[in-house]
């Protein structure tokens, strides 16, 4: 008991110095709860609810409907937080050709889209051919036509490997967003690497870059500061800048 009033004053601080942060933390707790029960993530069910929730033909209507599916349901978009770290990155960086690995049902795609200039493109993988037929027509949904976005329904070594002949005559790519898998992370970097497509500045934006199968490329990027800039992160999400300055890279 006497334990008890001794540990009350500490509850007290603790309550009132980090409460909001405490709230913030049980009901994010609680909302994942009420997920579980909701099932597992499917792409069908976050595409039919989206499909049939949104307005047809706005971007800003999609993104919300978004938003209240990952409300209530489990899903695996990157979602608001993260998302309005991709847009400030998008505008900052003011990209012409972005590629996109790991498509998923478009929430990302649609989210870096309406942020592109007129000149803008952005090439999007998606392994899954089902998730890939989706998502793109979440993108149309959205408004955004061909040939604006482009959606390639392989594994990403195998559009990494081809991008050259995907690209324009310019041949660069100026951003990349990694949301795929983590293990084939830096199998895919290499890739991009050897075969020149990225401009000096390209910004790369890394999704659970702190995962363990996602190690080897964050040893990767580490050993080689000169050519690249590590910028900022975000619960995970890691922006990069490749510099090709020097001959080593
Ligand atoms: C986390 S989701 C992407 C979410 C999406 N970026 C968004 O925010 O809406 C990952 C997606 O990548 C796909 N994927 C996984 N491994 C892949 C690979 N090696 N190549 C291409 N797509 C892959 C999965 O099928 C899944 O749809
Ligand atoms: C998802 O929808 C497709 C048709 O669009 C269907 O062929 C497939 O069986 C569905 N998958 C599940 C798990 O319901
Ligand atoms: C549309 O949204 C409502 C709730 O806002 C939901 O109950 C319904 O299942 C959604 N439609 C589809 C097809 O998912």
């Amino acid at each position: 008991m006497s334990l008890l009033f001794a540990s009350l004053p500490v509850v007290v601080i603790v309550t009132v110095r980090y409460g909001a942060e405490l709230l913030a933390f049980c009901r994010q707790l609680f909302t994942q709860a009420v997920k579980l029960t909701r099932g597992t993530v499917s792409i069908n069910k976050t595409h039919a609810f989206v499909f049939s929730n949104c307005t047809h033909g706005q971007v800003d209507s999609v993104l919300e409907t978004f938003h209240l599916y990952d409300l209530t349901y489990p899903s695996l978009c990157i979602g608001q937080v993260k998302g309005e770290f991709l847009d400030e990155v998008v505008s900052r960086a003011t990209p012409q050709w972005v590629l996109e690995l790991g498509m998923h049902c478009g929430y990302s795609s649609v989210r870096i889209l309406r942020l592109l200039g007129p000149a803008g493109r952005l090439l999007t993988v998606e392994q899954d051919p089902e998730t890939a037929d989706k998502g793109e027509e979440i993108i149309l949904v959205a408004g955004f036509k061909h040939p604006q976005f482009q959606v390639l329904a392989c594994p990403s070594a195998e559009a990494v490997t081809g991008i050259q002949a995907r690209l324009g005559v310019a041949q660069h790519l100026d951003m990349v967003l990694m949301d795929h898998d983590t293990g084939q992370y830096l199998t895919d970097l290499l890739a991009l690497e050897r075969c020149g497509v990225l401009t000096p500045g390209c910004v790369l934006l890394v999704n659970h870059v702190f995962c363990l199968k996602g190690r080897p490329f964050l040893e990767h990027i580490q050993a080689r500061p000169q050519c690249y800039a590590q910028c900022r992160q975000l619960q995970g999400m890691m922006e990069l800048t490749w510099n090709r300055a020097s001959d080593v890279c």
